[in-house]
């Protein structure tokens, strides 16, 4: 079975990867993603200029009945230069991506003119959604400060470069998105991020279950498949097929992993499931899938890409 995939002029021997957030905010987690048989390559955590420690803890918490997952990490980074000299010393044949979330336009600037001016030689995702910043909106809804910040970086950037999205919600949001997209020569967009601001409730003690923004935080797992698998499909059929696309959200087993490629998902991360059963997720994972893929008739990946069936 071929369960491989491109970028440009990257190639993946497998499909799957890390969520960035899930197993890469140090070395050793990042060298654990990339050491798996079965991952294509590793997301780093988004990276801030600076350290970031974060929000306060409890931060994180899944959601009893394997519904999902609620966070409000707050981008806690060991900072820009950590990654940078990571991804300069290994020595992988994996491509790496390099993930930055600035808490301004001008951080975004900055780490992307330093990317540029580097060496790195892997793809760069630009995370335009992280729901936990508090008093920092996800800059993705806002449409016109997305397309002002693509302007100015396609000014001066010219590595592989990506977005990584917030989920939405409307046909017409859908259309506005991917019209601003398709103006850019994007690499490939990774959708979705978390559903932003959801609030888990403790049945006992009637308290929320994460202490920042009062309980808000962005929600994963089983919880946001189908919404993860609109904006997939809703993207594959506007955005120019030169941008790839990475499903992101409510991957738990090889069917779901299925569905992101029926919908046009070229790679495919994983990010509560990765959190809460470790590296093995993935092998499980691509087993699963291969399985599916055969009883199908399929001997090829590229085959089941985007067949997903409307109804006539
Ligand atoms: C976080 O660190 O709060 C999550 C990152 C993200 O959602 O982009």
């Amino acid at each position: 079975m071929q369960l491989t995939a491109n970028i440009q002029n990257y190639h993946f021997d497998h499909i799957l990867l890390n969520a960035a957030g899930v197993m890469c905010q140090t070395t050793t987690e990042l060298d654990t993603v990339l050491a798996s048989d079965y991952t294509g390559a590793v997301v780093t955590k988004s990276a801030t200029p600076a350290l970031r420690a974060g929000n306060p803890e409890p931060r994180y918490y899944e959601i009893p009945n394997h519904l999902g997952t609620i966070n409000s990490m707050g981008l806690p980074n060991a900072g820009f230069d950590y990654y940078m000299s990571y991804v300069s010393e290994k020595q992988t044949t994996k491509p790496i991506f390099f993930s930055v979330a600035g808490l301004s336009k001008q951080d975004n600037l900055d780490m992307l003119h330093q990317l540029q001016d580097s060496k790195f030689n892997g793809l760069v995702e630009l995370n335009l959604s992280c729901p936990n910043v508090p008093g920092k909106p996800q800059t993705a809804y806002d449409f016109e400060t997305t397309e002002q910040i693509l302007s100015e970086v396609f000014t001066f950037f010219t590595k592989p470069l990506g977005v990584k999205l917030p989920p939405y919600f409307d046909i017409a949001h859908f259309d506005m998105i991917a019209n601003i997209l398709n103006k850019f020569p994007l690499a490939f967009v990774n959708t979705i991020n978390s559903i932003g601001n959801g609030l888990v409730i403790d049945e006992d003690t009637d308290t929320v279950v994460i202490k920042p923004k009062s309980g808000f935080g962005g929600v994963g797992g089983p919880l946001v498949k189908a919404t993860a698998l609109a904006n997939v499909r809703a993207l594959r059929q506007r955005l120019n097929s030169s941008i790839k696309i990475i499903g992101t959200g409510g991957v738990t087993t090889g069917r779901d992993v299925y569905e992101h490629i029926l919908c046009g998902a070229d790679l495919v991360e994983v990010g509560s499931q990765l959190a809460i059963e470790g590296i093995g997720v993935f092998e499980r994972l691509e087993k699963e899938l291969a399985d599916i893929l055969t009883e199908k008739g399929y001997t090829i990946l590229d085959d089941a890409r985007g067949q997903l069936k409307t109804i006539s």
